[in-house]
């Protein structure tokens, strides 16, 4: 499937020498859900600035749906609709009059009829005569979002869309996007919460000190990576660990009464069988067993702390 951004070779180094993007290559498909997600500083909003064409590269190129961002920047930036990370929206006007206004600053012609389907879709049609200062956060969220597609546009960047909002507003946003996908916008959002990677993500990018750590599928890089423990609760604390569990890489909880073990649940076999029969054959009572599947965040501390080290 062809790329709808494509990036390639893209450094950034400001001007006070500082290399904020290192050699990033990355390639974004059609209709996918890809989030950057790294920790602050990582790099996440200076790249998709250079992917937008706010912030001029050093080195690289960048085609968005074909067009090269430089040399194209016209074609390239109207498909692009970007949600920048603050909140910077006008006080006085009313929604529909701004979201019309934005789509009219891209050159389209005007459509009310796609304004109020969009509006809709953000559930916005009822505040579209409404003045934007009298609107609650989550509704001033929606309408940078309206701005953003107000031209059509392609593919959607959102810049930490939920950075400093409560639970409730998190998941109301959650529900927008997934909205929006269902449209076939593409979306790029950048994210340093991993539970927020982890919902919404068809694709993880994991940026670091403005490096692609890695780019993968998100079931895909949990299934590779994610291990699981199992912890076996026993009936009473043992000394020490019998040989034969030690082999099997078992270790001691530090109450000396759980067993913990880790395996890959990509491997064939997970050998939970033999270990059981070897814990009787130890002659220890298990009185719980459970398990724990580990998660985004696991293997993303792995990689940042991996990259530190
Ligand atoms: N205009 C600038 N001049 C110099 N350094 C900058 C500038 N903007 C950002 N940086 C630095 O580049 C790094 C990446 O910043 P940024 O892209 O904003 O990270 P993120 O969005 O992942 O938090 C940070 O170390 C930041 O201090
Ligand atoms: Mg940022």
């Amino acid at each position: 499937m062809a790329s709808m951004v494509s990036v390639q070779g893209l450094s950034k180094i400001y001007d006070d020498g500082f290399k904020a993007l290192d050699s990033v290559d990355l390639e974004i498909e059609e209709g996918e859900v890809l989030a950057l997600l790294g920790p602050n500083g990582a790099g996440k909003t200076t790249l998709i600035s250079a992917i937008c064409g706010i912030a001029t590269a050093t080195s690289g190129t960048v085609t968005v749906g074909g067009h090269d961002n430089v040399r194209d920047f016209r074609a390239a930036r109207s498909m692009i609709g970007l949600v920048p990370q603050e909140l910077t929206i006008e006080n006085f006007e009313t929604v529909f009059n701004t979201v019309r206004f934005t789509r009219g600053l891209f050159g389209k012609p005007r459509d009310d009829a796609y304004l109020e389907k969009l509006l809709r879709q953000l559930t916005l049609w009822d505040k579209k005569d409404n003045r934007l200062l009298t609107l609650s956060g989550g509704m001033k969220r929606r309408v940078m979002i309206a701005k953003a597609l107000s031209h059509e546009p392609r593919v959607l960047f959102l810049d930490e869309p939920t950075a400093g909002v409560d639970v409730e507003l998190r998941k109301e946003m959650w529900d927008v996007m997934r909205d929006l996908k269902g449209s076939g916008v593409t979306i790029i959002l950048t994210t340093h919460y991993i539970e927020e990677a982890e919902a919404m993500a068809d694709r993880v990018a994991v940026i670091n000190k403005g490096e692609i750590l890695l780019v993968q599928d998100k079931a895909e890089l949990m299934k590779q990576m994610g291990k699981k423990t199992l912890t076996v609760d026993l009936d009473a604390p043992v000394d020490s660990l019998p040989d034969s569990l030690a082999q099997r890489g078992v270790e001691l909880g530090a109450d000396r009464k759980s067993l913990i073990y880790t395996y890959d649940t990509a491997a064939r076999k997970t050998g939970i069988t033999d270990l059981l029969a070897d814990i009787r054959k130890a002659g220890l009572h298990l009185t719980d067993v459970h398990t724990k599947q580990s998660s985004l965040e696991d293997i993303f501390v792995g990689l940042v702390t991996e990259d530190a080290a």
